[in-house]
């Protein structure tokens, strides 16, 4: 007696080559691929409509899908030598080149077959997609009739414009005259869509990261995150600032002990930057304002949607300066940035498609002081876990600030933060010595992506600032010294550039904002 596991199943009616793994759960869609993938030698069950038993193959049947794998394998696809030659161009090229023979490598993202003759192929080259039609013989090689999603080919043909009604990225689609597989990806259980389903568990999609960038939308995060630094680092330029590249493994903290990832230095101590931002100051007198989009490392404990173990920190850092000036850079930096962003089209397409919401903030943003802010959580009946309400000098909790930034919708600048609740080097303000100048850019469903200050810049000041935060001066030495040399007013910040991402993009969280997010036991790819 034979069972299951004998037979190949195909279900013609909603098995699928391309996932399908040949059993009776997850049969595949044609005979031809049955035997294209396991041989001649199988057994095949099939059945026409999902209505219907599974029957054996009729004799017939079989033997015609065997001679259609083997006609298939004889066809040679040869180039026609009296077309123009074909120029090789990225898709993001293809709508200037309509009309013209071209030449195409990418990796296919979609299959459409329509009947016998006709194949439609969405091609993907990382720079944009196009629709590729394949007609008559380009359908029926073997490469053509065993394709898989995310192989490699080259197509050569004229992209011209569809006709109304018919619908393809860019409007138009590639005829193509010859095609060249470059490699198969496999299918099965292997298959790209076997790896990736809407059940997949998120730490196994976390696992296949590496797979799940192919998408369509967390390709276009990446994208935009790569039109974002390049605008920010634009804006910058524009205001001849330079960009400097400052160590990540440090003896020093900048924002507190307690998130700091310590790392055997040879014989020594050492850790992985916080933050740049002392480095920063270092350089103002030798050039001037200055930036850096640098790592940044946090051990944090907290496991929430907007902490990352390694992060991507865009900071600043201006001489001669006043708090006042220190906000209206910051406004600068986010309006400017975004203006920037929006003016390229193919970017600004993509923001829309992730967020169809998006609006741009307006000046002036709204400047609102920390004690306002611990008013507000009163007037607003937003209370502690405990049911007391936050009292000045006490830190606003991620919930809370929340809550009130969502109410508020509109980017705040949160100013005047105590001292005690701030790292040891925030200029304290002249008419309340209690609080800093010191400011947190907040953002509707994010919170903070912003954190900056005035340092300061009396160098008996800042050595109770190393007291009041228990740290040992000596390793701080270089940085002590710039209130020795020449010291002046000045100050900075630090912009978390997946937060941004997060807010422009309307992500639920940081993690699907960069390339390979680290956080608690997530250290892979
Ligand atoms: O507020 P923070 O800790 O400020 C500093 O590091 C200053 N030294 C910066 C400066 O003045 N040059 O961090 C700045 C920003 C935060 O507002 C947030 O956007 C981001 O860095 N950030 C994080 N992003 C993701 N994951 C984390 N664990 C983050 N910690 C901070």
């Amino acid at each position: 007696m034979s069972n299951d596991a004998d037979f190949i199943y195909v279900d013609e009616a909603q098995g699928s080559d391309d996932t399908g793994l040949g059993t009776k759960e997850h049969a595949y869609k044609t005979a031809v691929f049955a035997i294209q993938k396991h041989g001649e030698n199988i057994k095949i069950q099939l059945r026409k409509t999902s209505e219907e038993e599974y029957k054996d193959i009729s004799g017939a049947a079989f033997k015609k899908a065997k001679n259609h794998v083997l006609e298939s394998k004889k066809i040679v696809l040869t180039q026609d030598s009296t077309l123009p030659e074909a120029k090789k161009i990225k898709i993001r090229e293809s709508i200037n080149r309509r009309d013209t023979r071209v030449k195409i490598s990418g990796w296919v993202h979609r299959i459409r077959i329509q009947g016998k003759d006709m194949m439609f192929i969405v091609l993907r080259d990382g720079s944009g997609y196009i629709q590729c039609y394949l007609h008559g013989v380009l359908c029926h090689t073997y490469d053509a009739i065993t394709l898989t999603l995310e192989s490699t080919i080259t197509v050569y043909g004229i992209i011209s414009e569809l006709p109304e009604g018919k619908q393809a990225p860019d409007n138009h689609e590639l005829r193509v005259d010859y095609w060249e597989l470059v490699h198969k990806a496999p299918g099965g259980d292997e298959a790209f869509t076997n790896q990736i389903t809407t059940e997949t568990d998120p730490s196994v999609l976390l696992d296949r990261r590496h797979l799940v960038i192919r998408g369509e939308k967390a390709s276009a995060v990446l994208r935009v995150r790569s039109a974002v630094l390049r605008a920010f680092r634009d804006h910058f330029y524009s205001k001849g600032y330079a960009e400097v590249t400052p160590p990540h493994m440090v003896q020093t903290q900048v924002e507190g002990g307690s998130t700091l990832f310590e790392l055997a230095y040879y014989h020594e101590k050492a850790y992985l930057t916080q933050s740049s931002q002392l480095y920063l100051e270092t350089c103002l007198p030798s050039l001037g304002d200055v930036f850096a989009i640098a790592e940044s490392f946090r051990a944090e404990k907290s496991h929430t949607r907007r902490h990352l173990s390694e992060y991507s920190h865009l900071e600043a850092e201006m001489a001669f300066i006043t708090f006042d000036d220190l906000l209206d850079c910051l406004e600068d930096l986010i309006c400017d940035t975004i203006d920037r962003v929006l003016s390229d089209k193919s970017i600004a397409d993509l923001i829309y498609s992730l967020n169809k919401d998006f609006k741009k903030p307006e000046r002036p943003f709204l400047r609102l002081d920390y004690k306002d802010a611990i008013q507000y959580l009163k007037d607003n009946d937003i209370k502690k876990p405990d049911g007391t309400f936050y009292e000045f000098g006490e830190d606003i909790p991620e919930a809370p600030e929340r809550v009130m930034t969502d109410k508020l919708n509109r980017p705040i600048f949160l100013c005047r933060f105590p001292a005690e609740i701030k790292a040891f080097y925030m200029k304290r303000c002249k008419d309340d010595p209690r609080v800093t100048e010191s400011v947190d850019v907040l953002m509707p469903n994010v919170g903070e992506i912003v954190g900056g200050s005035m340092r300061i810049t009396d160098l008996d000041e800042l050595l109770r600032g190393y007291q009041r935060e228990g740290i040992d001066p000596a390793p701080y030495y270089w940085y002590t010294d710039q209130r020795k040399y020449g010291t002046t007013e000045h100050g900075g910040y630090g912009l978390g550039v997946e937060r941004f991402l997060a807010w422009m993009l309307d992500r639920h969280t940081v993690r699907d904002c960069c390339l390979y997010p680290r956080f608690t036991e997530r250290c892979k790819p």
